[in-house]
């Protein structure tokens, strides 16, 4: 009997994707993180996910702010879904992403507009000549892929 093709998908990798699934149904967010909440909240107010958004792009204003200036070429490991890359892009770093799983890919593409080149790659295992002014580890999580 023919197997089913997911189960050619690591387990991890599958955990995680349902995971990120998941994730991305409830939030319709393009960020893999928590945000950076200041104030922090205070006992018995409410978390809703509009706060969540809040809190996320405050988090990629938060890790701009650690870019010096004259920083021109990123190359963002563990790129996710985009929301960071998106982040930099628009306020004019050239932004390169890479993570090792096709689900994000799919979704990185789609929330740069194809316009952020992608590479499937882990970071141990990527073939580049290139040199970048700022190598990115933004929650960079390993995984066993
Ligand atoms: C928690 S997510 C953070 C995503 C993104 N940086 C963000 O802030 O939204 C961790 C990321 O690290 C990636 N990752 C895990 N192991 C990796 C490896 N060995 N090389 C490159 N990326 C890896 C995951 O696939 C995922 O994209």
């Amino acid at each position: 009997m023919l197997k089913p093709k997911s189960s050619n998908i690591p387990k991890p990798t599958r955990y995680q994707n349902a995971a990120i699934d998941y994730y991305m149904g409830l939030t319709n967010s393009s960020y893999l993180h928590y945000g950076y909440w200041k104030p922090i909240s205070t006992h018995g107010e409410e978390l809703t996910l509009t706060r969540l958004r809040v809190a996320q792009s405050a988090y990629a204003a938060k890790l701009l702010s650690f870019i010096p200036e004259g920083t021109k070429t990123v190359l963002d490991v563990g790129c996710g879904i985009g929301g960071n890359a998106v982040y930099l892009c628009v306020r004019g770093l050239g932004v390169e992403g890479l993570a090792p799983d096709a689900l994000q890919q799919e979704r990185f593409i789609k929330n740069t507009n194809s316009q952020v080149p992608f590479y499937l790659t882990r970071f141990e295992d990527f073939p580049t000549s290139r040199s970048y002014h700022l190598v990115l580890f933004r929650d960079f999580q390993e995984i066993n892929y």
